[in-house]
């Protein structure tokens, strides 16, 4: 459509009529079968965590549920002194733990093996958000060994949807509907190899209601996360288009991509909101260079090719040189 802004920041799409079909469905069940007053036992309702663990191919009492992954990020590094987070990342947790009063710390992948004694290990795993990058081998030997160490480490499996990547052996893996459902969903799990009713009882009150639970259980039981995961199914051909478009190697997995850009974030993000395309400053992601992150979510390969003929040229757009004439003109006093 003529005019039309074309938004790359991840603004979560909203449900059709199919999926509003089978929530209401699952709604009436749920609410057939329970009082909305009632909270979920410890760990989660068991029909909701049967659904979810052969989801994610664990067995049903390692998956406790949580209300996403913010909800449960500071149950999880409860016994770690501080917090040792990816850089790039997903800010809303870094910021969440240091707003708890917990002692935060950041080093790209190359240097997490650097983590102080007594420190848990964040990391986005797989698909991280900004970059769509996944662990190389190296790096999953370093998360291993201080695994073996006795270390916690923590992964962040939002993204798992779109990458098949497995975490090491160990590793507490916490997941979110978000990405598939919106922010409304408001569903999330803990998987964690170590833990225990300790676990459950820090994590309990990270956790949705008893018939929102089974509202979840009786939705994916009939087929609803199909459905969502569905509505994804050309996420990897628009990232490859969009790559292939730039001229880029085709790396990485999921939705987001992070561009270096030769201007400043602040102008890249204007140029491309000219252009009718809304893009993130990288800055939001703790992105070591100036660059923006784009959020390939509900592209087409074409819009995706579209999209990346208009970005590479800002991309390459030069950094604004200072204006003589502007300085000079500052320097008038008056
Ligand atoms: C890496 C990452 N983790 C977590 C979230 C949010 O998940 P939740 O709403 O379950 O906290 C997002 C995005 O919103 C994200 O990009």
């Amino acid at each position: 459509v003529t005019g039309a802004v074309l938004d790359l920041t991840g603004r979560p799409r909203l449900w059709d009529d199919q999926l509003l079909r089978l929530w209401r469905a699952a709604m009436t069940r749920a609410l057939a079968d329970v009082d909305p007053s009632l909270r979920a036992p410890l760990g989660g309702d068991r029909m909701l965590r049967e659904h979810l663990a052969c989801e994610l191919g664990v067995t049903t009492d390692r998956v406790v549920i949580t209300s996403g992954v913010r909800s449960a990020a500071v149950a999880v590094v409860r016994h770690a002194s501080r917090v040792l987070v990816e850089r790039p990342t997903f800010l809303g947790v870094p910021s969440l733990l240091s707003a708890a009063g917990i002692q935060v710390t950041s080093a790209p992948w190359e240097r997490i093996g650097d983590a102080e004694d007594g420190a848990a290990v964040w990391v986005t795993v797989p698909a991280r958000n900004p970059d769509g990058k996944s662990p190389d081998a190296a790096l999953l030997a370093v998360l291993r060994e201080m695994i073996a160490s006795g270390r916690t480490v923590v992964s962040n499996t939002t993204y798992q949807w779109f990458a098949p990547q497995a975490v090491p052996e160990g590793v507490v893996c916490v997941g979110t509907l978000h990405k598939l459902a919106g922010p409304g969903a408001q569903l999330g799990w803990v998987i964690d190899p170590q833990g225990g009713r300790d676990t459950d009882e820090a994590l309990w009150f990270a956790a949705p209601p008893l018939h929102w639970q089974r509202a979840w259980g009786y939705f994916i039981g009939a087929g609803g996360l199909t459905v969502l995961r569905d509505r994804h199914a050309d996420l990897a051909t628009a990232r490859t288009a969009f790559l292939a478009a730039l001229g880029f190697e085709v790396a990485g997995a999921g939705p987001h991509v992070l561009l270096r850009v030769a201007s400043s974030e602040e102008d890249a993000v204007a140029a491309a909101a000219a252009a009718a395309i809304r893009v993130s400053p990288g800055a939001a992601f703790a992105a070591t260079e100036p660059a923006i992150r784009v959020c390939l979510f509900g592209l087409s390969p074409e819009a995706a090719r579209l999209a990346a003929s208009i970005l590479g040229e800002i991309l390459r757009m030069p950094s604004t040189p200072l204006d003589p004439a502007a300085a000079d003109a500052s320097a008038i006093p008056g």
